[in-house]
């Protein structure tokens, strides 16, 4: 048997890893959350602290969740149960895991809503209904959207139905192979976006936004946020990353292909912030906006784009497959679970789970518009659940999963994928995880709770 033979399937192009990782960190988090966070949290200081958790933080973790899932080849719930039976760690553990596939559901339930906006998005604009609009217009355009629950419900079955689809099959070398194609063609696209919008937006203000800052910037707020989002964006503490760990080839430099999923969900951010931010600031959009800001002023220079109808149609095709691509890692984990537990057909189990989800997404739209008023510890249901995910189920898995990793389990299960192969790179993340991410993210977690 090829040693990189796993239950569900075989790796033989070490790059699906790499793709299948990137697919999943790469989606609405880097274009449409990433600019609107930076607008939100004073930019420079958010940028420079997103920088810091991405590498004192995102990345060992990232490092910590693949090597475990590279070790023992099988998803986490069954992975900690074998561990627990070992006596190798108390029975609590055995909850991680399921709070990693909670954080992917709840999670779920409301990226499908955003989804939804991008796939209303494309609709109009195949339609035709941003040639010359104005900031005005496409606020209009928008906020009718966020006042039609029905609509809204429209979009989010849609997607929702389509997940479903897709993590019912075994797809994730198809996955891989659609990663491949939709990576660059995001990166060109945006790429093209960002020159163009250096020339019509306010590119030396995006500049100074985005490269200066002071100390009295960094607030608490603005950490949790860059925290947060850096797990949100890294798609770590909810599994997915420990399951397509299990494909991965054994030779591949675990500690390699981490670093290169990390830089192209950067790149992407960084790219989606430079499209964005100057068509804000030219078009005089305020930087506390939130969850609209990119679909306000995009539109806007698709509109006055030669050939904007087509550019725009096919950005917002780009913006629902790379949510696609995301959004089937959040299923993951309690899907293949079902199935190699419990034999349930991944279909039957997809159906389950994603029922559950469009349920929940169900509550998380109309608290958008009919159920606004409803509140929860201060927050819209859609507020909550964001940022419930983000700033306390995420960085508490993530803790959990690197205590795990690097203070309970047997360094022998770790032996052949960081120690002996990689001898330099294990002390140095050993020692980062250990001293700098696990005490950062307890600080981060006690915050969390005092804070929200
Ligand atoms: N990383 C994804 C994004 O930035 O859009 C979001 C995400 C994917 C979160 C997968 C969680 C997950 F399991």
């Amino acid at each position: 048997m090829p040693e990189n033979r796993c239950m569900q399937g075989i790796w033989s192009n070490p790059w699906l890893f790499i793709l299948a990782a990137s697919g999943s960190a790469v989606g609405l988090g880097n274009i449409w959350k990433f600019p609107y966070m930076v607008g939100e949290n004073g930019g420079g200081a958010f940028l420079f602290v997103y920088f810091l958790c991405l590498f004192l933080v995102g990345l060992p973790v990232l490092i910590a969740e693949v090597a475990l899932g590279r070790s023992v080849r099988s998803n986490p719930i069954d992975t900690i149960n074998d561990l627990h039976e070992r006596r190798i760690v108390t029975k609590g553990w055995v909850l991680v895991p399921y709070l990693a596939g909670l954080a992917g559901f709840l999670i779920l339930s409301f990226y499908s809503v955003i989804a939804g906006w991008a796939l209303a998005f494309f609709e109009r604009s195949l339609a035709g209904v941003f040639s010359s609009v104005t900031k005005d217009e496409t606020q209009a355009i928008f906020s009718a959207l966020i006042g039609s629950p029905k609509e809204m419900l429209l979009w989010h079955s849609v997607f929702v139905l389509i997940v479903i689809l897709v993590v019912g099959q075994s797809v994730t070398r198809g996955l891989a192979m659609l990663v491949k194609m939709l990576l660059p063609a995001l990166i060109l696209m945006l790429l093209g976006l960002a020159v163009y919008a250096s020339i019509v937006g306010d590119f030396d203000k995006t500049l100074t936004f985005l490269f200066s800052w002071n100390w009295s910037h960094i607030t608490t707020d603005v950490v949790l946020a860059a925290v947060g989002h850096a797990f949100f964006s890294l798609s770590i503490g909810m599994g997915g990353m420990f399951a397509y760990a299990a494909y991965m080839s054994k030779h591949m430099s675990i500690v390699r292909a981490c670093t290169i999923v990390v830089g192209v969900d950067t790149l992407v951010a960084i790219l989606a912030g430079l499209v964005v931010l100057p068509l804000v600031f030219s078009l005089n959009i305020d930087l506390d906006t939130g969850p609209s800001l990119t679909f306000v002023s995009l539109p806007v220079a698709f509109g006055r784009l030669p050939g904007g109808q087509g550019v725009g149609s096919v950005f917002f095709l780009l913006l629902i497959l790379a949510a696609l691509t995301s959004a089937i890692t959040m299923l993951e984990l309690f899907v293949a679970w079902l199935h190699e537990r419990f034999y349930v057909s991944r279909l039957k189990a997809a159906f389950i789970l994603g029922l559950g989800v469009w349920l929940l997404g169900l509550m998380s739209l109309l608290s958008l518009n009919e159920w606004k008023e409803i509140h929860f510890f201060g927050f819209t249901i859609f507020d909550f659940l964001d940022k419930f995910t983000s700033l306390i189920l995420l960085p508490i898995v993530a803790l959990l999963l690197s205590i795990l990793v690097a203070l309970r389990i047997p360094r022998s299960m770790l032996q052949n994928e960081l120690i002996t192969r990689e001898p330099t790179h294990f002390k140095w993340w050993y020692n980062v995880l250990k001293f700098c991410s696990i005490p950062i993210m307890v600080v981060i977690t006690v915050a969390g709770w005092i804070g929200v």
